[in-house]
């Protein structure tokens, strides 16, 4: 897959065309549902592909923003095995099926859930296993608003992100989201350049979050870089766990793909970064 250009073109699609994926691509897809890239090869994974007149109807009112289900011709569901860090693996499992979909030409879309039994109940599945996505899939009828921000855009009235009007694809400036040694203290365009992190954290800001909340932050140490996380109040901890697991996949996605092998590792590095109350930091890579 050409990750980079899957990058710089992909969005949420909420709005569907009637039309079906035709069953030869939905076979390309499936491929991916056993291939595709995990955070942890161990934690068993099931995806179920599903049509509309199986999915919609019975999910209306109980999935998607404030009961908003979105309507799609087609569905994945991922089912997990609940291991440590299962909900991020699926984050991985889940954006890599939807990076295959989008270079076949189709789109998808994150929907949130709160209860993951009830929606099992809903849907007659039978599984031990957790439910851990619902991803909504087909052709864009192109009804989206998307808007861009620049890449180099300071403004610091948005360091407070405001949640923007969800189909627009708004994004923070680099400089409102990595900072260099320290907290709060802005980043040099031109140095995370010559480190060779400019388009990987670029990259990273392109990924989807609950309500677009954009809820990551990076310190860049030398050679650590770090990643913190703003809990709100209206996110759960299902919500926040695939935030972190999406900003993760893009941000190792561009440096698998321009520098070197990375991983990330889940908790906090020894030194002290005095983040504020309001984030945590989530995880560290070492480059
Ligand atoms: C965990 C998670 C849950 C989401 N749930 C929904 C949802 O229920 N309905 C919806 O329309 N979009 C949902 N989204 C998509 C985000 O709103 C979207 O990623 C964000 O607004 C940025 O837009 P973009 O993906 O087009 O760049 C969700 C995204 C994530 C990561």
């Amino acid at each position: 897959m050409n990750y980079k250009d899957i990058i710089a073109t992909i969005k949420s699609v909420r709005n569907y065309k009637k039309e079906e994926i035709s069953p030869q691509k939905l076979d390309q897809l499936k491929e991916y549902f056993t291939e595709g890239r995990r955070l942890d090869k161990d934690i068993q994974i099931e995806v179920l592909l599903k049509n509309k007149d199986e999915v919609y109807e019975q999910l209306k009112d109980i999935a998607g923003y404030n009961g908003l289900m979105l309507e799609a011709p087609h569905y994945l569901i991922f089912l997990s095995e609940e291991k440590d860090h299962f909900i991020e693996n699926t984050g991985y499992a889940a954006q890599d099926i939807m990076f295959k979909a989008w270079e076949l030409g189709v789109g998808s879309c994150w929907i949130t859930f709160k209860d993951g039994e009830e929606i099992k109940g809903k849907l007659n599945i039978n599984s031990d296993k957790k439910l851990t996505a619902l991803i909504s899939l087909g052709f864009d009828d192109n009804k989206n608003k998307v808007v861009y921000d620049t890449m180099y855009e300071h403004n610091p009235s948005k360091t407070d992100v405001k949640i923007v009007e969800d189909n627009v694809s708004e994004r923070i400036g680099l400089r409102d989201f990595v900072f260099m040694n320290k907290w709060g203290e802005i980043a040099d365009p031109d140095e995370l350049t010559n480190m060779g992190l400019l388009e990987a954290l670029v990259s990273a800001k392109r990924a989807p979050s609950t309500m677009n909340r954009q809820p990551w932050r990076f310190i860049v140490d030398s050679g650590t870089i770090v990643l913190a996380l703003r809990s709100d109040s209206y996110t759960d901890e299902y919500e926040e766990k695939i935030d972190a697991a999406e900003v993760m996949f893009y941000f190792e996605t561009i440096v698998d793909t321009t520098l070197f092998d990375m991983h990330w590792n889940f908790g906090k590095p020894e030194k002290d970064y005095e983040v504020p109350d309001d984030y945590r930091i989530v995880g560290y890579c070492i480059s």
